[in-house]
């Protein structure tokens, strides 16, 4: 399945946390506790779970991206030295908690993925209905390759894999060929360029039925240039590793890659009797939700708990 975010009616609102109600109920935010949100992002669920876990409950905010920072930073302001952030990437999260000072944790959060904020600046370049510069980074400080970068040296079968592998692309040999063709006449530098050429790519017949002919190309050339799955796993374990016994880790996945790489990881981790899994099927909105926020309708929720009886790291 691809991702629900990436083709968004036009009028939904900005900036809501998907599936809140649920994030709350299974991290069971109280006063006192110390959580994490591995994905701030807009601040969305971290100001729930401050607000749940007032006066004094703390929380760490990290983001590889630094706008997505600064945006949370004025949403927490009210929170003051309650709400905590650090510029990151969440696959070195012990490493920023032990910089920040804080762990282990009473709750974890991982909401994967793109955010509206990032969807809905053009100049992000993660959209085909905005037009703007190919970009795609979530790290546009960090200096790295951009998406117009990939596309202008990638070999044509290292882009054919990239879009079977990160988006599922039928058409992916089709698309990968005319992305190489169209570059000998000169370098693709815009979302609108890119739409436009893969709807030409693939057959009018063929088009997909309810999203856009691009949508799975520009998940997987997101996916490619941020790394999105690389180290997911290990992510996840390490997340777990960080939590106090009774702590809980929460995962938020978009598409069926990202669900995959989340459920195989809480069972490994369930049978090595490591974490107990809390949620057998993933958890997904309600009817209210998809109503008031389309763009939650491909979130999955999964969740694990670390057993009481483990009291192999210390409290904090
Ligand atoms: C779906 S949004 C989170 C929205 C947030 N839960 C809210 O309520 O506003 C995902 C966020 O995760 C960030 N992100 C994605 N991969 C990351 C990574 N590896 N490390 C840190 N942040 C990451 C993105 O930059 C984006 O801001």
């Amino acid at each position: 399945m691809v991702e629900g975010r990436a083709h968004e009616p036009e009028d939904v609102p900005r900036h809501v946390p998907v599936l809140p109600a649920e994030v709350l109920a299974f991290l069971g935010p109280r006063p006192g506790g110390c959580y994490c949100d591995g994905t701030v992002g807009g601040g969305g669920h971290a100001e729930a779970l401050l607000a749940a876990s007032a006066p004094d409950g703390v929380l760490l905010g990290v983001d590889r991206d630094g706008e997505a920072l600064a945006a949370a930073a004025d949403r927490l302001r009210p929170c003051g030295g309650r709400a905590r952030r650090m510029h990151g990437d969440y696959r070195d999260l012990a490493a920023l908690a032990a910089a920040a000072g804080l762990g282990p944790f009473d709750g974890i959060l991982l909401d994967l993925g793109v955010s509206s904020l990032q969807f809905d600046d053009p100049s992000r370049g993660f959209s085909f209905r905005r037009d703007g510069p190919l970009d795609m980074r979530m790290d546009r400080a960090g200096g790295g390759p951009t998406a117009a970068d990939l596309l202008r040296v990638a070999p044509p079968a290292e882009l054919e894999a990239i879009l079977r592998d990160f988006g599922e692309e039928r058409w992916a040999r089709r698309i990968a060929r005319a992305l190489a063709a169209t570059r000998a006449r000169g370098a693709i530098a815009t979302t609108a360029e890119l739409a436009g050429l893969v709807e030409r790519a693939i057959p009018r017949r063929a088009w997909p039925p309810r999203i856009h002919p691009a949508t799975r190309t520009f998940q997987a050339l997101r996916i490619a240039v941020n790394r999105e799955l690389e180290g997911l796993d290990a992510a996840l374990a390490d997340a777990a590793a960080l939590l106090k016994p009774g702590g809980r880790l929460a995962a938020i996945s978009f598409h069926s890659l990202e669900d995959r790489a989340v459920k195989t990881t809480f069972r490994r981790l369930a049978a090595e009797r490591a974490m107990e899994i809390l949620t057998r099927k993933p958890v997904t909105p309600g009817a209210g939700e998809l109503a008031a926020n389309p763009r939650a309708r491909s979130a999955k929720l999964r969740a694990i708990a670390r057993p009481i009886a483990d009291c192999g790291i210390a409290e904090c």
